[in-house]
């Protein structure tokens, strides 16, 4: 077994809680971050692998758009387990985060989104830690988006632990309207906050009709569309 914060030396020492001396060090955070990126390289390539494979692979287009990756940065960690009522802890980040890796995964068509999904949790290796569907049932301020928590085996010698990695599936329009909710509303309190969510609710309803207008095509591709490539 890969060895615990406690194991490593890093014990609670209730003087030092006193003295506000518990916070992460940069190199406890270091370290805490290095299994965490090596499990999103190994989702990614799965992810990667299935986009040439799903649907083929003489299909010209795969259902990925396109991919990006965050691992939480240390303010963030520590901000999140107050936030929990934690003592921002190397232990209780592993204990109580699950989104420390992040990989977002932006989609063509809604149902790529779920095709890719079911092709990662179809892996064997791989295991299923939390699913919330806001494309099914979005969020009252109109987020949509399909997130699962993968947990991926990492392995140090002859141990092996699982470390949780947070996939967020999206559409182009699903996170067009989210990164600019992000950016203007989440977390934040803006002064104009009830006018801005009920525009913000109209933009997601504009943005689902767009998309299911797009979706029409998806019908072409069923019957052959994108075409196979040339030999
Ligand atoms: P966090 O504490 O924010 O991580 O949320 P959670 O643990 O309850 O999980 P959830 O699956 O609801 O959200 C995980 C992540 O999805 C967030 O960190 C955001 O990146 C994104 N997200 C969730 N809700 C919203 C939202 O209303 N607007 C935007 N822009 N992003 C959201
Ligand atoms: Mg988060």
């Amino acid at each position: 077994m890969l060895k615990t914060s406690a194991e490593n030396g890093n014990v609670f020492d209730p003087r030092n809680e006193e003295c506000g001396e518990m916070d992460m060090t940069n190199e406890q955070y270091y370290d805490l971050i290095r299994p965490y990126e090596d499990a999103r390289r190994l989702l990614e390539t799965r992810l990667e692998i299935l986009n040439h494979s799903l649907y083929g692979s003489r299909a010209v287009c795969g259902p990925i758009h396109n991919m990006q990756n965050r691992i939480k940065a240390k303010k963030s960690i520590e901000d999140k387990l107050r936030r929990l009522g934690q003592r921002d802890s190397v232990s209780n980040a592993r204990d109580y985060l699950q989104d420390i890796a992040g990989i977002r995964v932006i989609c063509y068509f809604v149902d790529d989104i779920y095709n890719v999904a079911a092709g990662l949790k179809r892996q064997s290796d791989l295991v299923l830690v939390k699913e919330r569907d806001y494309i099914a049932t979005p969020k009252p301020n109109g987020y949509r988006s399909y997130h699962i928590v993968m947990g991926a085996p990492v392995y140090c010698l002859d141990a092996m632990e699982y470390f949780p990695v947070e996939v967020q599936f999206r559409t182009m329009s699903m996170d067009f309207w989210a990164s600019m909710e992000h950016r203007i509303c989440y977390k934040k309190n803006p002064e104009n906050r009830e006018r801005l969510e009920q525009e913000f609710l109209t933009y997601a309803a504009v943005l689902k009709e767009i998309e299911e207008k797009f979706e029409e095509y998806r019908e072409r591709r069923e019957n052959g569309w994108p075409p196979e490539e040339a030999d």
